[in-house]
């Protein structure tokens, strides 16, 4: 299937998304990476880096199913509490998907979104995200939206605090705040 195909069947109304009932968006919280390492005699880790192969099966199964956007819950805002190894080995793999998957991200046609607070991430890993999200940007097909220092708090936190901003700098009267405000600052603003 190749990356237009998408866009060949938004033109239709009667998209066969609708027709197999197929959700627009689905989130995948990834959990268990470390008991399923452990339950077979491994380290933690490497139920991480086995972990990227599921990613990578999701991604494809949602590109040929024509899922409008897919987001995976790589790491939230609490887990950084976790040991620093566990961390450091986690932003190195994130480097590191964002470096080797960039082929595969390509020829699937995927558009690579990101999600959460963006302060606390290594220059490396941010080199790379954004490398990988401006290469993609101009693909049609599935939004992979990566969620990373992802916490639901903190996007509203973010999202007020730009209201704030636009108020105090008389952008916007504080009666005019509705919903759409809200919505259009949210990290996940324009997502099915
Ligand atoms: C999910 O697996 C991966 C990340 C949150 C990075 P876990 O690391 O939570 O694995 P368990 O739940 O401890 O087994
Ligand atoms: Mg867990």
């Amino acid at each position: 299937m190749n990356a237009d195909h998408r866009d060949s069947k938004q033109t239709s109304e009667a998209s066969s998304d609708n027709e197999n009932n197929l959700p627009r968006h689905v989130a995948i919280i990834m959990d268990g990476n470390g008991r399923w390492a452990q339950a077979r005699g491994m380290p933690r880790v490497e139920g991480h880096r086995r972990g990227v192969h599921s990613v990578r099966m999701v991604s494809e199964t949602c590109t040929e199913l024509g899922i409008e956007a897919v987001t995976l819950f790589c790491l939230s805002s609490e887990n950084w509490k976790r040991p620093k190894e566990e961390l450091d080995f986690l932003m190195q793999l994130l480097e590191q998907y964002l470096v080797e998957e960039r082929d595969l991200i390509m020829k699937q046609g995927l558009r690579l979104k990101t999600i959460g607070r963006r302060d606390r991430l290594p220059d490396n890993v941010l080199k790379e995200m954004d490398k990988t999200l401006e290469m993609s940007a101009g693909n049609r097909g599935t939004q992979l939206v990566l969620a990373i220092d992802y916490g639901g708090r903190d996007e509203i936190a973010r999202a007020a605090r730009s209201i704030c901003e636009d108020v105090r700098a008389a952008r916007i009267e504080p009666a005019e705040i509705n919903e759409q405000t809200i919505a259009g600052r949210l990290d996940t603003s324009g997502l099915p």
